[in-house]
């Protein structure tokens, strides 16, 4: 059994004092949905202040990106360690990092073990775009983008990814993907291509989320399909009342 997992992709929203009333907001219903694994990815800015009003809570907390590096020379670029100070999980490979910033499966990949090295759980996405849908290219991209950014993983780590389905056709823009047609993706694509990476057991073991237009009305409908182990939410994160309902949503 996969234990149910949402998070919430804040984005570049909130300033600390915007953040901590947000979270404060949604704290209490989101403490009281046990079953649910509960995660907010805030700005790096606002991750040292909700680390401390998080740090008897079980809802966790991950960064929206990292830099594979150490320490060094990358003006602008936050480490793994300084990430892993305040979070349990990272996110990786957001479409919008692939689209506006240069993140590859390759950069991705470097980010996923620099992750796993330092303690972090990353929550990878993968996901097509409209041209690519429409002309039937999602299982080629989804497959690249899965095989290439969780290459050489060890089967250890493997079990513990995240990977969310994130069609970027459906990012932000109101219009879901029909929840059969995700869960026959995340099923038939990524979850057989995290089997052939890393044994059938395993892949069984990985929690697979949907994003993409997720709120408080459609998110028991992806929920309920087999394949779909809950949600990446963005928009919608940043309301306290449709976040803790989707989170409801996944018991
Ligand atoms: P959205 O974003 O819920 O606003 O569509 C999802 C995401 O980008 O992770």
């Amino acid at each position: 059994m996969r234990k149910p997992f949402v998070a919430g992709n804040w984005k570049m929203n909130k300033t600390s004092d915007q953040a901590t009333l947000l979270a404060a907001d949604m704290l209490p219903g989101l403490e009281a949905v046990k079953t649910v694994e509960r995660v907010i990815c805030p700005p790096f800015t606002s991750l040292m202040v909700l680390s401390g009003m998080l740090a008897d809570s079980e809802v966790k907390l991950g960064a929206q990106n990292l830099h594979w590096e150490e320490s060094g020379a990358y003006t602008g670029e936050i480490s793994p360690a300084m990430v892993k100070e305040f979070c349990q999980f990272v996110i990786l490979g957001h479409s919008e990092r692939r689209a506006y910033f240069g993140d590859t499966d390759e950069s991705v990949n470097k980010k996923v073990k620099a992750a796993f090295a330092h303690g972090l759980i990353p929550i990878v996405c993968v996901g097509e775009t409209l041209d690519e849908y429409e002309s039937g290219k999602t299982a080629e991209v989804v497959t690249r983008q899965v095989k290439n950014g969780l290459k050489e993983i060890e089967s250890e780590n493997a079990e513990k990814l995240v990977v969310a389905y994130e069609p970027i056709w459906a990012i932000g823009t109101g219009k879901a993907a029909n929840p059969e047609g995700a869960n026959a993706v995340i099923g038939g694509v990524v979850r057989q291509n995290l089997a052939e990476l890393f044994g059938n057991d395993r892949a069984q073991k990985i929690r697979i989320l949907y994003g993409g237009s997720v709120n408080g009305q459609n998110a028991a409908s992806f929920f309920q399909q087999p394949e779909i182990d809950g949600g990446l939410v963005g928009g919608a994160s940043l309301k306290a009342e449709d976040f803790v309902k989707i989170v409801e949503s996944a018991t």
